[in-house]
């Protein structure tokens, strides 16, 4: 453990990787990569476009799109990942194992979120490309709720385990999955109690609030996300997993931008942006844990582990600094509203010789 506590004002982690991020296209790619590549080292870039990412050879193209936008010297790395569609075919699976480039197949059950219109209508509709990835050893990303109109929103996520994951770990019992962004007990509960090959990502948003931040006293659309947040008993189990130094789960921030005309609108926007401020986020939910000697494998080691990439070598220095997070940020042409905006954080970045 190379986490180090002085006077617990300083702490030093191997440099974290991000397991699911939204860097958009366009005019936005400057600002969400540049944001991206400040303290993380690397990121499982979602291809969740208009169009959505769902071949090989688009993923290169984005990446490259990606790379371009990078900052100068940066050495920060994309990791892609191909949208799954009803009409995927397997041999697209042999395509991006051997580009080299891709690390994942992400499942959006069709209407499920955010450009989510060309996802799966019905996972058997995939079983012969999920074969396929269970016998190369792709990871299948889960975008964990059922689509159903009559399901109420908040029971989206365990309705999914139940309907749809616990079947699918039975269909494929050595398929590497993600369960993306898990919100709920539930959620917690089931990829605890699964094989090594089970993990599940978290957000900060999910750890920090419950569903009364996002509907208690006013609505506020900037925490509106997709899953939803939940009540504060799921909170808390969340906040155990993360902290429990399982590894089973591991930082995955989910950082959505969305212009903030989209996000106050009649109909709002699903998605919440952390990438201004995301390791010190999440420092602050395991120091209010009394856990700060926990967030290094959460954040820097258990991903890699799980997607058979090396941890990484350099360092990144935090310093117990109270900062206050910016009202807007830039999100190419337009203005957005960061997740926990003006709000204030413990913990800062030290920017320097730790941070390599
Ligand atoms: C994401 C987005 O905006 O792309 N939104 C969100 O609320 N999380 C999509 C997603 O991951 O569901
Ligand atoms: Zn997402």
């Amino acid at each position: 453990m190379s986490t180090t506590l002085d006077a617990l004002s300083i702490l030093t982690i191997t440099r974290p990787d991000d397991w699911h991020l939204h860097l958009r296209d366009g005019p936005a790619l400057r600002d969400t990569v540049a944001d991206a590549a400040r303290h993380f080292a690397r990121a499982i870039v979602m291809p969740n476009l208009a169009p959505p990412v769902t071949t090989t050879a688009q993923a290169g193209v984005y990446r490259q799109r990606i790379l371009t936008a990078r900052p100068e010297g940066s050495d920060w790395q994309p990791l892609m990942v191909l949208y799954l569609t009803d009409n995927t075919p397997p041999d697209e699976i042999d395509r991006a194992v051997s580009s080299g480039f891709i690390h994942a197949v992400k499942y959006y059950p069709a209407g499920a979120t955010t450009n989510s219109d060309s996802g799966v209508t019905d996972i058997k509709n995939a079983y012969g490309v999920l074969e396929r990835m269970e016998k190369l050893g792709l990871p299948l990303l889960l975008h964990g709720e059922v689509t159903d109109q009559h399901i109420d929103i908040f029971d989206r996520e365990a309705v999914f385990i139940e309907r749809t994951l616990a079947p699918l770990c039975t269909q494929f019992p050595r398929l590497k999955i993600v369960l993306e962004h898990i919100t709920t007990a539930q959620g917690a509960q089931f990829v605890a109690s699964g094989g090594d090959n089970i993990a599940a990502t978290i957000t900060p948003q999910h750890l920090l609030y419950n569903r009364n931040d996002l509907l208690a006293g006013g609505i506020r659309p900037h925490n509106y996300c997709l899953p939803i947040l939940k009540r504060s008993t799921h909170q808390q189990a969340l906040i155990e997993a993360a902290t429990g130094g399982s590894g089973k789960f591991f930082l995955g921030t989910d950082s959505a931008p969305h212009p903030q005309s989209k996000k106050e609108s009649a109909c709002g926007c699903a998605g919440c942006y952390s990438h201004h401020g995301a390791i010190e986020l999440y420092a602050e939910v395991f120091d209010r844990a009394n856990a700060l000697d926990k967030l290094e494998g959460f954040a820097s080691h258990f991903g890699p582990t799980f997607y058979g990439l090396p941890i990484n070598e350099k360092k990144l220095t935090l310093r117990r600094s109270p900062w206050q997070l910016p009202a807007t940020t830039q999100l190419g042409d337009d203005l957005m509203v960061p997740f926990y905006a003006s709000e204030t954080l413990q913990w800062a970045v030290v920017d320097g010789e730790s941070n390599g």
